[in-house]
This record gives structure tokens, sequence and C-alpha cells, in this order.
């Protein structure tokens, strides 16, 4: 596909933006609501994610959290684990940060429409499958049944708490919710197992199902097993892949698996695709 001077300009340079609101998700997660200081959109699809630029520190690769469907502003949830995102973790409302891309392909959301969704989330994966939940729930009409399956380790690590109890609330919204382990003095009515222990809880019609999958590497081997044990065609389970980056739009090779720039490619797969995909593994 052709891109157009404009378009290739927002690939190569940092656009500038703003930091509009900051807030813990979590002792490790923060979320970062950014503005373009130019006013324009992102203009991202479910499932893609940026470049961000801490100037003077460096980029990183995060996904975006928010829905094209609620306005210009987007966000990003980010885990502290190093030089840019502690970078990151110490900015304030009002500071400027840099922007490029969106890149990568999302996730195929004109082939959603009218599935039923199925979402697996384990630990941040939350972050970028909440785009393609907040997108759903925006269009509810254009989708068939909703369905959330999040785990992560402890009640403490929960993202977007107030949000998922919105979402429990809303009788077009399933949600389930596991965590690995659960400290005595804490309260915690959800379940206590990995997150394939919510697979036998729940009844899915194979045929209408798309299961969305994002979460960390060592998960996706047990949960893809689940799905195919509930019937879904591997086609029909996606899942989003993370490598190390760089320049976000296959040119510099950091992410190739075999002929594949996962930045460009992907980093949205189905398990159809990466069977064939050796390295992928
Ligand atoms: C497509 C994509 C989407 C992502 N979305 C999110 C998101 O929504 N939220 C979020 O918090 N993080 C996300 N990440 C991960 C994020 O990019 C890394 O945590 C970040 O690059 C670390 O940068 P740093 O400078 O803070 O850490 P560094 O100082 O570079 O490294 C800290 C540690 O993290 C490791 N590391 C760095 N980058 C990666 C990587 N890409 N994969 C695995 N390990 C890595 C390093 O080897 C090192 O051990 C995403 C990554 C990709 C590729
Ligand atoms: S990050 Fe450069 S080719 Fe993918």
């Amino acid at each position: 596909m052709a891109v157009g001077a404009e378009e290739r300009k927002a690939l190569f340079l940092p656009r500038l933006a703003s930091l509009e609101k900051v807030e813990a998700l979590s002792d490790r997660e923060k979320m970062f609501r950014i503005r373009f200081n130019d006013g324009s959109a992102l203009g991202h699809q479910p499932g893609q994610f940026v470049e961000v630029s801490v100037f003077g520190v460096g980029e990183a690769p995060v996904s975006v959290s928010s829905s094209p469907t609620r306005g210009p502003a987007f966000e990003l949830g980010v885990r502290n684990v190093g030089n840019v995102t502690s970078a990151l973790h110490r900015m304030k409302p009002g500071d400027t940060l840099g922007i490029r891309g969106p890149f990568g392909n999302g996730f195929p959301v004109a082939d959603l429409v009218g599935r039923d969704l199925l979402f697996v989330a384990g630990g941040i994966g939350l972050c970028p499958l909440r785009s393609m939940i907040l997108y759903a729930a925006d269009r509810r009409q254009d989708f068939g049944r909703l369905v959330i399956l999040y785990g992560c380790r402890e009640p403490a690590e929960r993202l977007f708490e107030g949000e998922l109890a919105g979402w429990r609330d809303r009788p077009d919204i399933e949600i389930l919710e596991t965590v690995d382990r659960c400290p005595l003095d804490v309260a915690w009515e959800g379940s206590v197992g990995v997150i394939t222990t919510l697979f036998p809880q729940i009844d899915i019609d194979a045929a209408r199902t798309t299961a969305l999958v994002v979460g960390p590497p060592i998960m996706y081997r047990f949960v893809v097993t689940e799905c195919l044990r509930k019937g879904l065609s591997p086609k029909d389970i996606l899942l989003s892949l993370e490598r190390h980056m760089k320049c976000g739009m296959g040119l510099c090779g950091h992410c190739q698996i075999n002929n594949v720039y996962v930045c460009r490619d992907g980093p949205v797969f189905s398990h159809a695709e990466l069977t064939r995909l050796k390295e992928a593994h």
C-alpha cells in the first residue's frame, strides 16, 4: 500500500504530544492519557501500537489501550521495567513526549463484526485487549457475545478495577476473573487458579467465536490448547506477539521471525499463521 508524505513523516518522526492525565493502575503500571499538540487523532485500530519517545532517554513500543471510538486523546498502560518506561513513569501531566505510529496490523475489526468475541487477558495483556473490548462495547450492536476471561497473579495486580466492575454490571458483557494466588488477608470473590481453569466455566458456540488472546508467552500454549478443545478453528484464535523492536515498520529486522516482521505483519497473528512460523514456537 502506498504511503503518503504526511503518513511517512508520522512513521519516521516523533509527533509532539502532551500528557493529559497519569493514573496509577497498580504498583508497577500506570495509565497515560496523551493528546497530540496539534489536536489531531492518532487514527489507530484496536491492537496497534505506537513508539513512545521520552526525549533524552529513548523509545519503546507500547500498545494503544484506548478505543478509537473515544475521541482524539489516547491511552497507554505501561509497566515500569527499564530505562524508557521508568522515565515515563516519572513524567507528570503537561510534560511533552514524542509518538511515532500507529504501527502494526491490529485486530481484524471488520472480520470480527457479527462474531462472538472471547477475550483472554493475562496480566498486563489487558492493556492492549482493552482497546478492542471498549471498541466492541461502544459498538455493541455490531458484535455477538462479549466474554472476557482475565487472570493475574494476585488481586493487587488487577488493572482497570473500576472498568472491570462496570463491565461486570453490564448484562451484555460476561466476565470471569481468576488470580494465581490470594493472600489470606485479602478479600477475593473470583476464582483462584491459572487462567485455563476458567475455560470449563464457559459455554461457547465455536463456529461463531473468535478468541483474542494477549498475555505472557507462557500463557499462549495452554490457552490455545483450551481454545482448540472448545472447538475453535486455529484461524479464529488470535494472539498478539511481543518481540524486541526498534523501528516499528519493517526496516531494521529486530523483530523478525522467519520471513515475517512482527512490527509490520503483526503483532496480531492467528494460531493458524503461527503454526507455519517455526521460530515462533
Ligand atoms: C508490540 C509491543 C507492544 C507492547 N505493549 C506494551 C504495553 O502496552 N505496555 C507495556 O508496559 N509494555 C508493552 N510492551 C513492552 C515494552 O515495549 C517494553 O517493556 C519496553 O520496551 C521496555 O523498555 P525500557 O527502556 O523501559 O526497558 P529496557 O531498559 O530496554 O529493558 C528492561 C528489560 O526489559 C526487556 N525488554 C525490553 N523490551 C522488551 C520487549 N519488547 N519484550 C520483552 N522484553 C523486553 C529487556 O531485555 C530488559 O530485560 C510492548 C512491546 C511490544 C513489542
Ligand atoms: S522493529 Fe524494525 S523490523 Fe520490526
